[in-house]
């Protein structure tokens, strides 16, 4: 099983970013320990991260080829890319949305997701965990439609 992880713009500066709202652990510390729980689930996973709109549809459009499941923070784009929803609509694998903050507990503007509807799920609010519930959950989907 192979899973693409895709995060998106500012995530770069996770661990020195807004601390208060993102925590201090940065995005090579969650891909660490992602990777190990990967290992134990025997699940292959390729851990990106972009700043930029179209590298992520490309990203995702090419992801039937290689990937079995897509977990995507895609970050401000949740909130406006209608590109982004599409990509995950057109490659029909199943995806879960994760988001360190509650999304639903901030701004108006980001209550919305516009990319939610095309995932399988959403996981928020739970800070860098949120990476871990979504790996596990996804390798329980895909192992229970085998
Ligand atoms: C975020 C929430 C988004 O609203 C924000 O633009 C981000 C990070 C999160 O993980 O909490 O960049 O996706």
């Amino acid at each position: 099983m192979k899973l693409l992880i895709i995060n998106g713009p500012n995530l770069q500066l996770l661990g020195s970013r807004e601390q208060s709202i993102y925590g201090d652990v940065t995005l090579a510390e969650i891909e660490a320990d992602i990777s190990t729980i990967a290992d134990d689930l025997k699940v292959t996973i390729d851990f990106r991260q972009s700043n930029h709109e179209g590298e992520i549809v490309d990203w995702i459009g090419a992801a039937k080829a290689e990937f079995d499941g897509i977990i995507i923070n895609p970050a401000a784009y949740t909130h406006t890319s209608v590109a982004i929803l599409d990509a995950l609509a057109a490659v029909d694998l199943p995806a879960i949305e994760v988001h360190l903050s509650n999304i639903h507990a901030r701004e108006e503007f980001r209550q919305q997701s516009i990319t939610a509807p095309a995932c399988l799920g959403q996981i928020c609010g739970l800070g860098p965990g949120g990476y871990e519930w979504a790996l596990r959950a996804l390798h329980r989907h895909l192992r229970a439609s085998e």
